[in-house]
């Protein structure tokens, strides 16, 4: 038996959002799970983190959101409207978040949960964070719908990965506290399909319902793969030295943290670790190509080309 909170946003209890998220708690119930559901707009949430969220201030003066947050868990002066939400946190095995997506991300309401609820301290802080996460123990699945269809999402969709599209939830928020986070559940194109098709997605989110615990889950960085400061351990270096050609693409930049020369991509923006030999390597690759050049250009010059 689990214990489910499914955090619910939508402004209109009769949408198909909402009709989603009455079918999971049902569904849930069904299996035996204890499920509570969080309607943040019936509930009137206060979706703005603000001073007024601390009653007692570690520094009156001047306001760091989330050291306050820190000090107001550990000295008990939550904001009475944050508290019960972050209990329900801690209770929780598995959080649902049910909402419409508005503007590539989450209703302004549900990002406001997220950021006055999920806070730093208990929940994540230092390196707390992915596999260190505070919520480690926890799922989290997310259940959306949208307008667009999916031909219009995926690498040569026009919007992209969808995934991708809500990687701020997904990584930024959900993987970055440590949750184990489910593949998320897609209602595409709802304002426009048919009653028969909404009744087809339903049957279908039922089954997915009942098949969660076997749902693939999305992987995110592991700390073990960073060093203290959270540079890459060096194996991609070696990556770079099986592939040659990418030296055309790449500016170089020094670094004197480690003794490691740190090689920026100039079009990913992705840095490589280099040690001095390997730096060294590089830059005589570029010197001969520049020679090579310069060759091309006196020989073109001297024939009057
Ligand atoms: C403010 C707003 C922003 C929206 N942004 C998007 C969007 O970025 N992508 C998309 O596919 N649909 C977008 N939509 C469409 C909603 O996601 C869609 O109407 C909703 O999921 C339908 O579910 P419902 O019938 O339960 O309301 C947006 C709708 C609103 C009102």
């Amino acid at each position: 038996m689990k214990r489910v909170l499914i955090v619910h946003a939508h402004p209109e209890p009769q949408s198909f959002t909402t009709a989603l998220q009455t079918n999971a708690a049902e569904e849930l119930r069904k299996q035996g799970h204890e499920v509570v559901v969080t309607d943040l707009y019936a509930l009137g949430f206060n979706p703005v983190a603000s001073s007024a969220d601390f009653s007692e201030r570690a520094n009156p003066d001047y306001l760091v959101y989330a050291l306050e947050q820190r000090h107001a868990y550990g000295s008990g002066t939550l904001a009475p409207d944050i508290k019960p939400h972050v209990e329900a946190v801690l209770w929780a095995d598995l959080i649902i978040f049910s909402f419409p997506i508005y503007w590539f991300s989450t209703p302004a309401i549900l990002k406001g949960w997220i950021d006055r609820v999920l806070l730093s301290g208990p929940f994540y802080g230092g390196l707390r964070f992915y596999d260190k996460g505070g919520l480690r123990d926890k799922q989290a699945w997310v259940v959306a719908t949208l307008g667009g269809q999916p031909h219009m999402f995926g690498a040569d969709g026009v919007h992209g990965e969808l995934p991708r599209m809500l990687s701020h939830l997904l990584r930024g928020t959900l993987g970055y506290l440590g949750f184990d986070v489910l593949t998320p559940f897609f209602g595409y194109h709802v304002p426009y399909i048919t009653h028969e098709d909404r009744v087809k997605m339903l049957e279908t989110f039922r089954q997915e319902v009942r098949n969660l615990d076997s749902r693939p889950r999305l992987a995110f960085p592991s700390l073990s793969d960073f060093d203290e400061r959270l540079y890459p351990l060096s194996e991609t270096a070696q990556g770079l030295s099986q592939e040659p050609n990418r030296h055309e693409a790449l500016k170089a930049r020094r670094r004197d943290d480690h003794n490691q020369m740190v090689l920026v991509d100039g079009m990913s923006g992705t840095t490589i670790n280099l040690s001095q030999d390997e730096f060294k390597d590089y830059h005589k690759g570029v010197g001969m190509m520049a020679l090579a050049a310069m060759a091309l250009w006196l020989l073109m010059l001297a024939l009057h080309i």
